[in-house]
């Protein structure tokens, strides 16, 4: 399903390997690799439309006018924790982004989000900026990491996520209208803790083996 603000990649590896991770009994480990193979997949999608320029190569038997990416180099970043783990994949496939990191907590009285750590790439006006975290469940923080992706300059930002909730997909189109989401599937609904449900539980808990 594609509409200008939301890409649901349905492409059948994508599925097969989301069921493994949602999966209880999947190990850590098996996780870790899926989440990294799934993000090659949406990186593919969330990059489709990366403005190309050309320029004059030699092959070993002549010389061509061959395509090549346009303008500065992208600025990955991730929403931690969970974010490290789709930003791991995107990496390989991107090697040579630049990177940063949003740190957020909620704090337990106002609910609201609270940024523990931000640093981000310089220049990040001119850069395509692509924000992963693999759940999109309230958008709460979500909208908020953007906020400061936009306050640092930002223009032209995408959202990469595994599984994403109805409410999170409408907190950010209502608060980031200009930021499209790519993402593998769109489940039911969250839960009263804000857990996506079906979902496949905490998604740093089972990337990194913690709780
Ligand atoms: N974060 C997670 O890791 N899982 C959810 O279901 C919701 C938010």
């Amino acid at each position: 399903m594609t509409t200008p603000h939301l890409t649901v990649v349905d492409h059948p590896l994508v599925q097969h390997k989301l069921t493994l991770m949602r999966e209880r009994d999947t190990p850590t480990a098996v996780f870790r690799q899926l989440l990294r193979e799934i993000s090659h997949l949406l990186a593919y999608e969330v990059t489709r439309d990366l403005p190309l320029t050309t320029k004059v190569i030699d092959t070993p038997l002549q010389e061509m006018e061959a395509p090549t990416l346009k303008g500065k180099k992208l600025a990955l970043i991730s929403i931690l924790r969970a974010g490290n783990g789709l930003l791991d994949g995107v990496m390989e496939l991107i090697p040579s982004a630049r990177v940063g990191f949003v740190g957020l907590y909620r704090d337990e009285e106002t609910l609201q989000p609270v940024q523990y750590y931000y640093k981000v790439p310089g220049e990040m006006g001119d850069r395509r900026v692509i924000a992963v975290d693999p759940m999109l469940a309230t958008g709460n923080s979500s909208a908020a990491a953007i906020d400061l992706l936009k306050k640092s300059g930002a223009k032209d930002i995408r959202f990469m996520c595994l599984l994403a909730a109805p409410e999170g997909i409408a907190r950010m189109k209502e608060a980031h209208p200009d930021v499209p989401i790519v993402t593998a599937a769109v489940d039911e609904r969250l839960n009263d803790v804000g857990y996506i449900i079906p979902g496949l539980g905490d998604a740093g808990d089972r990337m990194f083996g913690t709780k």
